[in-house]
């Protein structure tokens, strides 16, 4: 049977990707949604039909237009901010699914009260998502009565897009979780960790700055999984850094700003410059009797993953693995099968090490 899906924001960092990863599954007729369709190249299909059509998501007649007669909606328009669940709310009400790279729990607030039938998967992108994905991988489920903490570095070297520099700029005034907070015996603790500048984090290239961050996906995955410890890092670049330290006390309205956008633009770009994009999560699994597992998962760019995780959730929706209702991607996904999925396809690649291994893996990066 053929499969239809439609992904708004096709001519975006992410949109573009995701468009490009269903157009080559069998059997999966396309609707790309753009503003401007006559700038949208067609990606190549391996046998459905692609189509662009010219959307505008504050439109709501186009947009219950562009969501009618699919079984799936992407929603890749940003930022998420400004667009919250619009998208969801019109594929719901067209009768479709929804999938969407953003969306934090603002958005699922908002859609769980007004989604009567099937379902949306939120934050199905690298962080969150991927993010969480990973630390459930890492975690290996949940195990009673064995106290396991978790020490994380994410980040890397790459360039921001419009919507997505706005969504994180967005995120910094809060609602997203806690800087410097971990979780601990089942809550968060505020102020338990402090920013570590000019490190160097094993696994990372050069002198990094890690900012500690307790996200809401980071809190749920660690109570889900029964975890006595989850310290999170998030490690930039020098400039990057130093950027998010001078604009980080800003109200929402000024971080929301052009000119706030475009210094996060331009100091990623400048961290980023002559180097190969890339995305690193490392994760520190440590139990009671001191035994270490690192699982260190290295991908490509932000949109790459982001895309690759969408496309993923668009699957999983499509083969009736999702439930109805309003989930979070790194809740209701099999994170084994996206992993896998991601190195099979060259995405990203995973190390897995246990034991005396492992050990000796952080000594011989400076970890131990
Ligand atoms: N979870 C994660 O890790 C992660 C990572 C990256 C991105 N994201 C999220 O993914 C979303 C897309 O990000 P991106 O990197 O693709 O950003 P982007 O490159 O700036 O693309 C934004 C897209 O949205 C479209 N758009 C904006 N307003 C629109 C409207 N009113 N109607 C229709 N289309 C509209 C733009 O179309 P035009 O070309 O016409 O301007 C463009 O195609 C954002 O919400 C971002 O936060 C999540």
């Amino acid at each position: 049977m053929t499969r239809r899906v439609a992904v708004l924001g096709a001519s975006g960092g992410v949109g573009a990707r995701v468009a490009r990863l269903l157009a080559a599954q069998p059997r999966t007729d396309l609707r790309l949604g753009v503003r401007r369709p006559e700038a949208m190249p067609v990606p190549a299909s391996a046998d459905g039909r692609v189509e662009v059509v010219a959307v505008d998501a504050r439109d709501d007649i186009a947009l219950s237009r562009f969501c009618a007669g699919v079984d799936v909606v992407v929603a890749c328009a940003g930022p998420s901010w400004s667009l919250l669940d619009r998208v969801a709310r019109a594929a719901a009400a067209a009768g479709a699914a929804s999938v969407d790279p953003a969306g934090d729990d603002a958005v699922r607030a908002s859609l769980s009260r007004s989604l009567v039938s099937g379902c949306a998967v939120l934050s199905a992108g690298r962080l969150p998502g991927l993010s969480g994905l990973a630390l459930r991988c890492a975690a290996g489920g949940r195990r009673p009565g064995v106290r396991r903490s978790v020490l994380v570095h994410a980040g890397g070297c790459d360039r921001f897009t419009w919507a997505g520099a706005s969504d994180f700029l967005a995120a910094l005034t809060g609602g997203h979780g806690e800087p410097n907070a971990m979780w601990r015996g089942g809550r968060a603790v505020s102020g338990a960790l402090s920013p570590r500048r000019e490190a160097v984090v094993p696994f990372f290239d050069g002198v990094v700055t890690a900012l500690p961050f307790l996200g809401n996906e980071t809190a749920r995955v660690a109570g889900a999984e029964g975890l006595d410890e989850v310290a999170w890092y998030n490690v930039f670049g020098a400039r990057v850094a130093s950027y998010l330290s001078r604009v980080a006390s800003l109200p929402r309205d000024a971080l929301a700003d052009d000119t706030v956008v475009e210094g996060l633009l331009e100091a990623a770009a400048l961290d980023a410059f002559g180097r190969t994009p890339h995305h690193t999560f490392t994760f520190e699994v440590r139990d009671a009797g001191e035994k270490v597992r690192v699982l260190v998962l290295r991908g490509d760019g932000a949109n790459e993953l982001t895309a690759a995780v969408a496309a993923a959730t668009t699957e999983a929706v499509l083969a009736g693995a999702v439930p109805d209702g309003v989930h979070f991607a790194a809740e209701v996904l099999d994170p084994e099968a996206v992993l896998t999925e991601l190195v099979r396809r060259r995405m990203a690649s995973v190390v897995d090490v246990s034991g005396d291994s492992a050990q000796s893996e952080l000594v011989e990066e400076g970890a131990l």
